[in-house]
């Protein structure tokens, strides 16, 4: 394992929800000795973080934080959070701090990192859904502007940073972590089988579909996660889906949880089994940001239940849609659901989220910096 210069532990990557330590862990093991894990608790459950911790091997937190979780929302989470996370950089100041993706945690780091004037490097830079309604987008938009180093998953990612006066030499175009944590998760085939027995299939075969929804414009307006829970049931296939206690809360506060009982809910599944059950299933419906990415590696086709995505590659590659729920939805799972060349076609579409290789180069990158170097060059194919 790779040490620090002066054997400490000074490159902290913070996280704090499921998507950050999925796409995180494969670079927290590259970095060995030298990271410095911090965990700001905004995910508490064992389901939608320990599990992951244990999936991927990592070691536990070194710092643990209560996530200022509560009912005055993300200003005072966000707050609360940097208050925390500068207090400990002070006191024992690392000498580069990881963030990943959107999250109020995301923003949380970068902002104590910066204030703190630590360099920071940002993992799945320059996401770009230009709705200003979602929070993901300005911690997006905030992180971008604090960030020394900027991961950017594609090339159009890194162009969505050139346009809004990003330094082009702090940019450098990666991959998406998501690939290489993909490909270290899913299980061996006979593996994935069992898994689709267990929760999605009968015997025999039963072509069924995998839903996750959590995103605010889903689950927090009555009628839109009514009309989304009513066409998931009218599919013409079962539905497995491990729900998010987002949408669970909100399915009780609206008093649609009879809608649940027409869909295989499942409580969030670990990592592998997600992968398994969405390996082995006819087709994915979904909100989530990482899962558009893993469709592409798994050669899935995917509807997407949003009005815009930050994430325009995988559809272009022909591998998601994006489908209100509703009608919409329902005619266009039946749709692919009918269409019998569209496993080939997928097959042979390469995933536009890279190699397997950006865990390897943002390390590169990252400690880089931490040790004062120029940052390196990244050449196609390296
Ligand atoms: C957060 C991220 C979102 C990301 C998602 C990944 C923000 C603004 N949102 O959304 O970008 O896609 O994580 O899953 O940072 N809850 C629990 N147990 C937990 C965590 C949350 O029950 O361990 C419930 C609580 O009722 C909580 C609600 O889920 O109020 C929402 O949690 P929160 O972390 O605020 O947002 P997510 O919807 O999980
Ligand atoms: N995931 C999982 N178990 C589940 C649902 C999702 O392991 O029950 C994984 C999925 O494979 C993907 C990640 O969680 O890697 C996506 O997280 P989420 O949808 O919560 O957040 P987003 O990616 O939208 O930010």
């Amino acid at each position: 394992m790779d040490a620090s210069p002066s054997g400490r532990r000074d490159v902290a990557v913070v996280l704090g929800t499921r998507p950050e330590i999925i796409k995180l862990a494969p670079l927290i093991r590259l970095l060995g000795a030298r990271a410095r894990v911090v965990h700001t608790g905004q995910h508490y459950d064992s389901a939608l973080s320990g599990t992951f911790f244990a999936n991927f091997r990592l070691p536990a937190p070194h710092l643990l934080l209560d996530g200022a979780t509560g009912p005055w929302g993300r200003g005072a989470q966000i707050g609360a959070l940097t208050a925390e996370l500068a207090r400990s950089f002070v006191a024992d100041p690392p000498r580069a701090v990881v963030v990943q993706g959107d999250t109020n945690s995301t923003s949380a780091g970068a902002q104590a990192a910066h204030y703190c004037g630590i360099p920071v490097v940002h993992v799945e830079a320059g996401l770009r859904s230009g709705d200003r309604a979602m929070p993901e987008e300005i911690n997006r938009l905030v992180v971008g502007v604090l960030a020394d180093v900027h991961c950017a998953a594609t090339e159009r990612a890194a162009a969505n940073l050139r346009a809004t006066g990003t330094a082009p030499d702090r940019i450098r175009v990666t991959g998406n972590t998501v690939v290489e944590a993909t490909l270290m998760s899913l299980p061996e085939p006979a593996e994935r089988e069992r898994i689709a027995r267990e929760h999605g299939t009968r015997e025999p075969y039963v072509p069924y579909v995998l839903a996750t929804v959590h995103r605010p414009e889903n689950t927090d307006a009555p009628e839109r996660l009514e009309a989304l829970l009513t066409s998931l049931a009218a599919l013409g296939a079962p539905v497995v889906m491990p729900l998010h206690p987002r949408t669970r809360a909100k399915a009780k506060e609206f008093g649609l949880e009879r809608l649940l009982d027409r869909l295989r809910v499942v409580d969030p599944v670990d990592h592998p089994t997600f992968l398994a059950l969405a390996d082995r299933a006819r087709l994915l419906v979904s909100d989530s940001g990482g899962v558009q990415e893993e469709a592409t590696v798994l050669k899935k086709p995917l509807l997407v239940v949003r009005t815009s995505t930050e994430r325009p590659e995988a559809v272009d590659a022909g591998f998601s849609r994006l489908v209100e729920p509703g009608p919409p939805l329902v005619a266009a799972a039946r749709a692919l659901l009918d269409d019998g060349d569209l496993d080939e076609r997928l097959r042979a579409t390469a995933s536009p989220y890279g190699d397997g290789s950006a865990s390897r180069r943002i390390h590169a990158l990252a400690t880089a910096l931490a040790d004062g170097e120029p940052l390196p060059r990244i050449e196609a194919g390296q």
